[in-house]
C-alpha cells in the first residue's frame, strides 16, 4: 500500500536584506510539523522558497547598484543568505521554489492566460494618481499627504489599462467554503476577521497586472504588462509540484495542500484571493490555511525598516539551533502574537532544557555510570511507587498527538515537559543515592534507573520534530537504538534492553549565565 501524503508549505519570503527571527518562526513551525508527519509515516513534501519579483525588489536592487536578479541571488544563495539560514536552523524542506525560476515564470504565463481565456480576468482601466516627474502610478491610499510618496510632489488623476480578476463574483462562494469547511481557516479569530472586514462588505474585483515597472512575469499576450506579484506568488504552491510545467511531476500526488502556514497579515490573500483563483480554474482547494501570529519586539512587529531585527545567526550560534527552535515553539501559542525578548529566550532555555531535560539526562546517565559502571544489571519488577511515572510516560503520546494535530505546538511541548518534570521528582522520591548504600537494594536501584532511562527515551522520541539533533545525542547517551525511538515505540514502556549500557556525553543544553549574556547581546 502506498503511504498517505502530506503537503505543507511556508510562505515564500521576500528576499529582503536579511531574514530575521520572525521569518524563522514560521519556517521552524512548518519544519516541526513536517518532521512530525514523517515520524507518523506520511510521505511528506515540505515546500519553502522565495518571492523574488515586484517593484520593491526592483527598487532595492537599483539602490544596491545591482540587477534585480543579482540582488536576489546574493540574498538567496550568498553567504549568510536564506539557504544558509535554513541550513543553520536545520530545516528539512523537500523542495525550494524561486519565483524567478524559468519553469515557474512560464507556468505563471500559462495560468494567467488560462484565467483570461475563461473570462475570470478581463482588461479595463485602472483609475488612480500619477506622478509625472517620477512616471509612477499610485493608488489613493499609497499617497503621503495627498502627494507622491517618493518625491512628495503633487499628483494628477490618471488612468491606465490593466487586467482585473473577477473577485467580486466570489463573495458567497468563499462564505460557503467557510461554512462547509469550518476547518479551512484557523484559528477561528482569523476567519471572523475575514468575514467581517472583507466578505460581509462584499469583495471588489482585483487589479492583477502592472505597467509601472518591469521586474515581474510578463503577460505574454500583452507586452508592457507584468503579472501582479501576488498571483505569481500564490501559484508557487502548485507550480512547485509541476502544475503547468515539466520540471516536477507531483501535482497529482500532492495537490491539494494539506496546510499552508502563513502570517496573519497575509491571511486575506490565502483564504480569499487564493481559493477564488483556484475555483476560477476548477482546481481543488487547499484543505487548510493556518494564520499564525507575529513575534513582536518592544511591542511592534519586527521589521528591517524599524531596525529592531533580531538575528537568528547570533542566537543560534550562541545557544544552539535546537534551543532556539524549542524556544520559538514553546514560548508563544502559534496562533497568537508574542513578545520576543532575549531574557525570555535565555530563561526558557535554562528552565526547560538545561534544568529539566538536560539535567535529567545527565543525572540519570551519571548514576548508571557511578553505581553500575555504565551497564544496568538484572532488576526488580516495577513497584507501586513507579506507577505514576510509568503511566504518565505511556499516556504521553496520545496527549501529544491531540495537540500536534491542531498545531498546538506549545501545548504539545507542555505535555512532554510535564513528564520530564515528573521524572526529576521521581529521582527525589526514590533517592537512588540512598538505595546505592544498601547492597540488598541493588535490583531496586537498577529498576529506578531503568525507569528513568525509559522516560527519557519516550520524551526525546516525541521531541524529535522540535530538537532533532539533541534527541539523537540523548539516545546515544542512554544507549537507545534509534529503532526504538520512534512513533510506534513512544507509547510502550520497557523497550530498552534490561541490561542497557549508557554512554556519558556532553551536556545537552548547558546552562546560560543570564546576566552575562544579556550584557553581551545588548551591547
Ligand atoms: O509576505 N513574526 O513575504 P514576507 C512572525 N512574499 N512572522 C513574521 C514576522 C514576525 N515578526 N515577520 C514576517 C510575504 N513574518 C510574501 C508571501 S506567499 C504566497 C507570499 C512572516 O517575507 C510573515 O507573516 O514579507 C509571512 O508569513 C512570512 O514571514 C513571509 O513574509
Ligand atoms: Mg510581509
Amino acid at each position: 500500500m502506498s503511504k498517505n501524503t502530506y503537503y505543507i508549505t511556508t510562505p515564500i519570503y521576500y528576499p529582503s536584506d536579511k531574514l530575521h527571527i520572525g521569518h524563522t518562526y514560521c519556517t521552524v513551525a512548518t519544519d516541526a510539523m513536517a518532521r512530525y508527519k514523517r515520524m507518523r509515516g506520511y510521505d511528506v513534501l515540505m515546500l519553502t522558497g522565495t518571492d523574488e519579483h515586484g517593484q520593491k525588489i526592483e527598487e532595492n536592487a537599483k539602490r544596491a547598484g545591482m540587477t534585480p536578479k543579482e540582488f536576489v541571488d546574493r540574498i538567496v544563495e550568498g553567504e549568510g543568505g536564506i539557504y544558509d539560514l535554513w541550513k543553520l536552523m536545520n530545516i528539512s524542506y523537500d523542495r525550494y521554489i524561486r519565483t524567478t525560476d524559468d519553469y515557474h515564470v512560464s507556468a505563471i504565463q500559462k495560468i494567467f492566460r488560462a484565467l483570461y481565456d475563461r473570462g475570470a480576468i478581463y482588461k479595463s482601466v485602472y483609475a488612480g494618481k500619477y506622478c509625472t516627474p517620477c512616471e509612477s502610478f499610485w493608488t489613493e491610499s499609497q499617497l503621503t499627504d495627498g502627494n507622491c510618496p517618493d518625491c512628495s510632489r503633487p499628483v494628477v488623476d490618471a488612468e491606465e489599462e490593466a487586467y482585473f480578476f473577477r473577485l467580486s463574483e466570489y463573495t458567497d462562494k468563499i462564505l460557503n467554503l467557510y461554512e462547509e469547511h469550518p476547518e479551512f481557516l484557523l484559528p477561528v479569530s482569523r476567519k471572523n476577521e475575514m468575514v467581517n472586514n472583507f466578505l460581509k462588505p462584499g469583495l471588489s474585483d482585483l487589479c492583477v497586472s502592472r505597467t509601472s515597472f518591469t521586474w515581474g512575469v510578463p503577460v505574454d499576450f500583452d507586452p508592457g504588462h507584468v503579472v501582479y506579484v501576488w498571483i505569481d506568488a500564490l501559484f508557487n504552491y502548485t507550480t512547485a509540484l509541476g502544475y503547468q510545467n515539466d520540471r516536477y511531476h507531483d501535482f497529482e500526488k500532492f495537490w491539494p495542500a494539506d496546510v499552508h502556514f502563513v502570517g496573519k497579515e497575509i491571511v486575506r490573500f490565502h483564504s480569499i484571493i487564493w481559493p477564488a483563483m483556484l475555483m476560477a480554474l476548477d482546481l481543488p482547494l487547499p484543505k487548510q490555511v493556518f494564520g499564525h501570529g507575529w513575534l513582536l519586539f518592544d511591542g511592534g512587529k519586527m521589521s528591517k525598516s524599524k531596525g529592531n531585527v533580531i538575528d537568528p545567526y547570533i542566537l543560534a550560534s550562541r545557544y544552539g539551533t535546537d534551543a532556539l527552535r524549542y524556544f520559538l515553539l514553546r514560548e508563544f501559542p502559534f496562533g497568537s502574537d508574542g513578545n520576543f525578548s532575549n531574557e525570555l529566550l535565555i530563561t526558557r532555555i535554562n528552565t526547560d532544557l538545561a534544568n529539566d531535560l538536560g539535567n535529567l539526562v545527565s543525572r540519570t546517565v551519571a548514576m548508571v555510570e557511578k553505581y553500575f559502571d555504565g551497564t544496568l544489571p538484572e532488576m526488580q519488577d516495577p513497584s507501586p511507587e513507579d506507577d505514576d511515572l510509568i503511566s504518565m510516560a505511556t499516556a504521553l503520546r496520545a496527549l501529544y498527538e491531540e495537540k500536534m494535530e491542531v498545531f498546538a505546538f506549545q501545548e504539545a511541548l507542555v505535555e512532554v515537559f510535564k513528564v520530564t518534570t515528573r521524572a526529576n521528582k521521581y529521582i527525589d522520591e526514590t533517592a537512588p543515592w540512598v538505595l546505592a548504600k544498601d547492597e540488598a537494594q541493588k535490583t531496586r536501584l537498577a529498576r529506578v534507573l531503568y525507569n528513568l532511562l525509559e522516560t527519557i527515551r519516550i520524551t526525546t522520541s516525541l521531541l524529535l520534530p522540535f530538537t532533532p539533533e539533541s534527541c539523537e545525542k540523548a539516545w546515544k547517551q542512554i544507549g537507545a537504538d534509534p529503532s526504538i525511538c520512534n512513533w510506534d515505540s513512544a507509547a510502550t514502556f520497557g523497550l530498552l534492553p534490561h541490561t542497557v549500557t549508557v554512554q556519558k556525553g556532553e551536556s545537552l543544553f548547558p546552562r546560560i549565565d543570564l546576566a552575562k549574556e544579556l550584557e553581551a547581546l545588548e551591547n
